[in-house]
């Protein structure tokens, strides 16, 4: 079968520094497929190729690599489009074609009714397969996601649509289904009878950079909570499915994130020297604090505190998932520490327990001691990233790394509230927390963890 990943967006940041280098480790791995970027940006494939191939490339990339100059404005972009790809399917009796979509979503209407005009002019000699995949965020708001839907389900069926959210493809997020359903002691204390709070924290260092056109249109809650948070909650919070098959997996999602409410307790702000480079200031939200709550039978009742966005001092990822603390009241001794489990995604990838053992030459004291699970010491450093994780499934035909349309849609409905246009917005100076971060765990009695 020849398989050819028709790449729009093909000159872009995501291609450049995900899509392409995923493209080359699974091409050395023996995966078999051609790509077609898409583009504005050089005339030429030998540009392309110079820019926005690494030096090193293997000989074996490069020749799969393609190029077109495409200008989605052109009436005749298309025709072009189309002759193209029959070029490269030639005289293959089996292909399939990957129509992959790493756009700005203002362009996705567009884009769509142009891979649906080149889709019903294809004619080869060849048994034809298609497959769509589109980038997160799938759409600006809830109406337009299901807009989009509904053009793109009339040239594709649901089974061929991929919707990416990459931190599906991390290896913390497969790790926690596993932590939580394949560990006994963990499924009895995993509920609201024993969990106080969660804390989920994606501080980033850097700033919007390159990708200000891009940012400027979305901001951090489409960037980062309505997909990538949204999942992890998901998963921090699921039942077990009944299988692994993307239907019950997606079955078990959808229940919790229609369990929570649209979100009201929330605050944005944007850091100081957004757009200086460009020479104006952008009113798009960079960083987002908020809490909500999973009103599950199992997780009401459980604060989840979220915090998250860019120009921060540190770079960190974490979930700290804190257990309530009886034993202090219990034992009159409020030295005694609660019990977490910290999972880290950056800058490693580690799970900690923190329990209290005896501290020495004391008299019945305790102090919180950590057990850890280090990814790269235990397995080693080379997990695959999580864009290789995603193509993969994508030339496998698996769908369980793949958002259903029905989640995303609650995820639309859930953070609604953030994307309103009048909202105060707080500037904050780059390198620090936002005053609402800190005001948000004052007035909720909690420190966040660090
Ligand atoms: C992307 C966002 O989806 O995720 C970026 O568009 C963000 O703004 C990035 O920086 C974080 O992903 P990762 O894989 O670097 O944790």
């Amino acid at each position: 079968m020849k398989t050819i990943i028709i790449q729009f967006g093909g000159t872009g940041d995501l291609a450049l520094k995900k899509l392409y280098p995923a493209y080359e480790d699974l091409l050395a791995k023996g995966f078999d497929f051609t790509v077609l970027a898409l583009g504005r940006r050089f005339t030429n494939k030998e540009d392309f190729l110079a820019t926005m191939v690494r030096k090193e490339a293997s000989q074996e990339f490069l020749s799969r690599m393609d190029y077109l100059y495409y200008d989605m404005a052109d009436p005749k972009a298309t025709e072009a489009l189309r002759d193209r790809m029959l070029e490269i399917i030639a005289n293959a009796k089996e292909v399939e074609l990957i129509y992959y979509m790493a756009l700005q979503p203002s362009l996705y209407e567009d884009a769509i009714r142009q891979i649906q005009v080149v889709d019903s002019q294809m004619s080869c000699s060849c048994t034809l397969s298609k497959k769509i995949v589109v980038e997160k965020p799938f759409g600006f708001d809830l109406q337009s996601a299901e807009r989009y839907n509904s053009i793109l389900l009339k040239a594709f069926s649901d089974k061929e649509i991929y919707r990416v959210d990459h931190y599906l493809g991390k290896e913390f997020m497969q790790n926690l289904l596993i932590l939580r359903f394949h560990n006994d002691i963990i499924r009895s204390i995993w509920d609201n009878r024993s969990i106080e709070s969660i804390q989920i924290i994606f501080d980033e260092t850097h700033g919007v950079d390159q990708r200000l056109g891009f940012y400027e249109q979305i901001g951090v809650v489409r960037d980062t909570i309505q997909n990538h948070i949204m999942q992890i909650i998901t998963y921090l919070t699921m039942n077990e499915p009944a299988t692994l098959s993307p239907e019950d997996i997606a079955i078990e999602k959808v229940k919790v994130l229609r369990s929570i409410a649209p979100v009201t307790d929330f605050h944005t702000g944007r850091y100081e020297s957004l757009g200086a480079n460009s020479g104006h200031v952008v009113n798009t939200p960079t960083y987002a604090a908020l809490k909500l709550s999973v009103n599950t039978y199992y997780f009401a009742g459980i604060p989840i505190y979220i915090r998250t966005g860019k120009m921060q001092k540190e770079a960190k990822s974490l979930i700290y998932v804190k257990f309530r603390n009886t034993t202090g009241m219990v034992m009159h001794d409020s030295t005694i520490a609660e019990n977490g489990v910290i999972i880290t995604i950056h800058p490693e990838l580690t799970i900690d327990i923190s329990m209290n053992l005896k501290e020495p030459n004391t008299s019945w004291k305790s102090k919180p001691v950590r057990f850890r699970f280090n990814q790269a010491e235990t397995f080693g450093a080379n997990t695959p990233e999580a864009y290789e994780q995603i193509v993969r499934k994508i030339l496998q035909g698996d769908k369980s790394l793949f958002p259903s349309m029905r989640e995303i849609n609650e995820s639309w409905r859930i953070v609604a509230p953030m994307l309103a246009d009048d909202l105060p917005m707080e500037v904050y100076p780059v390198r620090t927390l936002p005053r609402f971060a800190a005001d948000l765990a004052k007035s909720n009695g909690f420190k966040w963890f660090s």
